[in-house]
């Protein structure tokens, strides 16, 4: 087990609270960050030690993986402002002990007075920072409505299930240094971008082991826990959403506010090697993604190749080449859009896709396009995994960091940049370099294309993986490699998580590298003709893995962050 101990005299010197040493699982002075544990009954692993300590309380209170995955998704919109949220939305995907598989939609959308070219100016060109920055980028939260949509899941009550959120809202809790570059570098944007002063501001700069208090988010938090979606949606919340609004000249209306709906889907499953894999559907491009990739790569002989051998490598990154493509021309929210995704899928168009792929070769964007169909950075991640056998994986997002980096005025909370992630013209790349067409246009209600990736793995209809990541672009490559790690490769969970990712996205036509990829592999794949790009880290993979037969889980925090497991 690696922990990494965050207590201790830096933090205690500033700390009155530290007087109190305590065994308080949630203790919001006093945590450690726990990179790999192995427990018997129940795990959870996400971006914040104490939002898996909330959900892991959850569990041996006696509620299942949803109740936990709940509880922890708001302990985050409170201890990760980052990316943790109520002002964006996300997906969950869950497989319940009694078989059954469940996919919930609660993706921001489009608000009524939104248009496909809102964002260009008079001569049609892109104005890209109105679709990132401040109130005309953001989408209709979804989050809390998909929370109320999970409760039919859930077992224990919803006020307990929020009351870890509240109370470290209000009490608040000592940050990492992580957190504190993080609200330190967004400094400028916060005070340039908001109308009211906000907890993320103060005048010196953040450092590690100070407290972060949010008593307007509490105040926020208990109008959900009495009146339940409706203490977000409408009154109180729901106009300082809009007043906030009305003040910089963003558009979302009290009417888009109370129409907003989470979407119950039809989960995505589809068999690899004796495999089944649980994914979300559109309007999430992952789970499609991933099948076509899986789909593509399955016929090789990759597991003897060996992890990040030149083979698999470029394999690999042919199979991104593809699907990203097809990504870019076809996909977009069905509920506005046609999209081909059975012929997408289909085993034959996969293999028509691979036709000019050359073994050791670099391929080329310019000549691998999107196939012929007949007819017409944030983000985070949670895994559970209960002692029960039900499984939840759910990413939620503000997309950006810190999203639009506005707060909803007195509610106290940060609203989505998610209307980048609409093609805002076609070809026009959005802040992950991704291009879309028509499928991806704004339109009013409609709900931005995205690429989370929230994924289960079933054995013998038995839970044996739950994992998912934030990471833009990268989230479907970053699963569909550590899926790769785990299922072909061998690797153990911490493995999987943590060794060094590459990605390829159709366009730019370049392979990514992170920090850490060997040079060796560098040389090996510029050899075949690729070009390589050097950047930052590439996602924070959460992963579970349960060994049916015993029952024994192993979660894994990546690394990368201050992602951390708790269990018992
Ligand atoms: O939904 C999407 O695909 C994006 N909004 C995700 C953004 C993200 O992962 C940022 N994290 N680093």
């Amino acid at each position: 087990m690696r922990s990494l101990i965050l207590t201790g005299v830096a933090i205690c010197n500033v700390l009155v609270a530290c007087a109190q040493q305590s065994t308080d699982p949630l203790h919001p002075f006093d945590y450690t960050i726990e990179k790999d544990i192995t427990v018997q009954h129940g795990a959870v692993v996400s971006a914040h030690p104490l939002a898996s300590r909330a959900g892991a309380l959850i569990l041996q209170q006696g509620g299942n993986a949803v109740d936990a995955a709940i509880a922890t998704q708001l302990a985050l919109a409170v201890v990760y402002p980052g990316a943790g949220n109520i002002g964006g939305g996300g997906f969950l995907v869950a497989h319940l002990k009694n078989g059954r598989n469940i996919a919930i939609d609660y993706r921001e959308s489009a608000p009524a007075k939104a248009s496909r070219d809102m964002y260009l100016d008079s001569a049609g060109n892109a104005i890209t920072r109105l679709s990132l920055d401040g109130h005309l980028a953001a989408g209709i939260p979804g989050t809390v409505a998909g929370l109320f949509a999970s409760m039919k899941y859930a077992r224990l009550p919803f006020s307990k299930l929020i009351d870890p959120a509240i109370r470290l809202a209000e009490k608040g809790f000592v940050i990492t240094e992580q957190e504190a570059k993080g609200l330190n570098a967004s400094r400028e944007d916060f005070l340039r971008l908001n109308t009211v002063k906000t907890a993320f501001v103060k005048e010196q700069p953040w450092k590690a082991g100070d407290t972060l208090i949010q008593p307007q988010l509490a105040k926020t938090l208990k109008l959900i826990r009495s009146k339940g979606a409706a203490g977000f949606y409408e009154g109180e919340t729901a106009r300082s959403i809009v007043a906030e609004m009305q003040r910089g000249k963003g558009i979302i209306t009290l009417a888009d506010l109370k129409n907003y709906k989470a979407k119950e889907r039809q989960a995505l499953t589809f068999p690899y090697k004796g495999y089944t894999i649980l994914t979300m559907p559109l309007p999430s491009s992952g789970g499609i993604c991933l099948q076509q990739m899986m789909g593509m790569i399955a016929k090789y002989p990759i597991a003897q190749w060996g992890f990040q051998s030149p083979q698999a490598m470029q394999l690999m990154i042919e199979v991104e080449r593809r699907a990203y493509a097809d990504r870019a021309q076809y996909l977009g929210d069905p509920d506005f859009v046609k999209v081909p995704a059975a012929q997408l899928t289909n085993p034959k168009y996969l293999a028509s896709r691979m036709q000019q792929y050359v073994p050791m070769k670099a391929g080329n964007s310019d000549s691998t396009r999107a196939g012929a169909i007949k007819e017409s950075e944030e983000t985070t991640h949670l895994s559970v995994i209960d002692a029960e056998g039900n499984a939840v994986a759910v990413t939620t997002t503000l997309n950006g960091h810190f999203g639009s980096r506005t707060v909803a005025g007195e509610a106290g909370f940060l609203l989505n940049n998610e209307m980048d992630d609409f093609s805002v013209k076609p070809g026009v790349p959005n802040m992950y370099g991704l291009v879309g067409t028509e499928a991806n246009a704004i339109a009013p209600g409609k709900r931005m294309l995205s690429s989370m990736t929230p994924t289960i793995v079933l054995q013998q209809q038995q839970p044996l993986f739950s994992l998912g990541t934030p990471g833009g672009s990268t989230i479907i490559t970053s699963v569909f490699q550590t899926l790769m790690n785990v299922l072909e490769f061998g690797l153990s969970p911490a493995e999987a998580v943590n060794r060094p990712k590459f990605h390829h996205q159709w366009l730019p036509d370049v392979v990514y590298v992170e920090p850490g990829f060997p040079e060796s592999n560098i040389t090996e794949l510029e050899k075949m003709g690729y070009k390589i790009v050097k950047r930052g880290p590439i996602g924070r993979t959460e992963l579970i893995k349960r060994t049916p037969a015993t029952r024994v889980l192993e979660a894994a925090g990546d690394t990368r962050g201050d992602d951390s497991a708790a269990g018992y």
